[in-house]
């Protein structure tokens, strides 16, 4: 089975063809990601119109590259998967039009895929990993803990009622100076900073429900960032430190009641899985390592091209749908809001 895979939801403009052998392994035969993060930088964050023009701009090459590394023509296709949402209206339209043109032309099955649902099942496309197995999701745009029981069966147990945890560096980033995307950059700071020196709040800590919440934190470090004049390289370095460990420990607590809730309902994770673009930062990596160990479940987090944005996930997610027997109509919208 050979699935193109499209996807245009954020800032990741990307192609890629992957194939599902029989028993039910993958094998990625391209994978081409064209990262917007120059193209906004100077915004410091995502610009919608910026994303949707350039997604136009640079989709059709991308797919072309994408079909000739793979060695596939497009008449050997057996499905053009594209991410239909969630995400920002602009992009998603022209990835889905352009899959829905392929898949016209060629007469290929469409499979219009959930992104959230991509991120869920990438796990599979790397390891032979049985279900049901617990999602942690941390990117720029979501926050989610997901069990996963099956292809298409999804039950949300967690989310963020405000910011998402890559929104929250971002925007922790964007008041002490530092340039865009700014997970990675806080991450730097806070490994020469002083955790100790800012109290800063753990939000949700204790309570019943797996959820999250991040713009109190925010606030709290915006505050006291306010509060010191001028601001040196040390405090910044301070504040990171302390924002992240206040990340860190409600994390922690967050998906220790999630994992619990988990197996309340559904037995025993074959895994606790990390997916999204905060799980490339070191120190949550690691704390995830104890978080799993504690719920005696094994952590499992995909290679960081394949935990961002990607058009293999996209492909394998519609491979997995298609195995199943699920497709779509050209008819189907595309969404701007679509919970799993
Ligand atoms: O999954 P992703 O590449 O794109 C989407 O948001 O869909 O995630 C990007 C997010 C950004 O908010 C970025 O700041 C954050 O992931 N991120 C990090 C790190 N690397 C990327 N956050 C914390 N620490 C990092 N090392
Ligand atoms: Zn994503």
């Amino acid at each position: 089975m050979l699935v193109l895979g499209v996807e245009t939801t954020c800032d990741e403009t990307a192609a890629a063809v992957v194939e599902r052998l029989p028993d039910g392994s993958a094998r990625i035969l391209s994978n081409i990601v064209r990262s917007q993060t120059e193209e906004h930088a100077p915004y410091g964050g995502v610009v919608p119109e910026i994303a949707a023009r350039a997604h136009v701009e640079l989709l059709d090459g991308l797919i072309a590259r994408a079909m000739t590394e793979s060695g596939v023509g497009f008449q050997q296709l057996s499905g053009v998967a594209a991410a239909a949402g969630p995400g920002l209206i602009g992009g998603v339209i022209v990835g889905l039009t352009t899959a829905k043109a392929i898949a016209l032309v060629h007469g290929t099955p469409l499979i219009a895929v959930n992104h959230l649902e991509a991120h869920a099942l990438t796990p599979r496309l790397t390891s032979r990993l049985e279900f049901p197995y617990c999602l942690f999701l941390a990117s720029g745009g979501h926050t989610q803990i997901v069990a996963v029981l099956g292809v298409g069966d999804y039950v949300r147990l967690g989310t963020t009622v405000d910011d998402a945890m890559g929104e929250a560096f971002d925007k922790v980033a964007k008041m002490l100076g530092l340039p865009y995307p700014g997970g990675p950059q806080v991450e730097r700071a806070a490994a020469s900073g002083d955790a100790t020196r800012f109290n800063f709040p753990r939000p949700m800590l204790g309570r019943p429900d797996a959820n999250f919440s991040l713009s109190g934190l925010k606030t709290a470090v915006r505050n006291e960032a306010a509060r010191i004049d001028p601001l040196e390289p040390r405090d910044i370095s301070d504040l990171c430190a302390g924002f992240q460990a206040a990340v860190l420990e409600a994390t922690a607590d967050r998906l220790g009641v999630g994992l619990r809730l988990f197996q309340e309902r559904f037995g025993m994770p074959r895994a606790l899985v990390a997916a999204g673009g905060v799980a490339a930062n070191q120190a949550i990596r690691a704390s995830l390592e104890g978080i799993a160990a504690r719920a005696r479940t094994t952590l499992i987090i995909p290679p960081p091209a394949l935990c961002t944005d990607n058009g293999a996930m996209i492909a394998w997610a519609g491979a997995e749908r298609l195995a199943t027997g699920l497709t779509d109509s050209l008819e189907t919208p595309p969404r701007a809001r679509w919970l799993l």
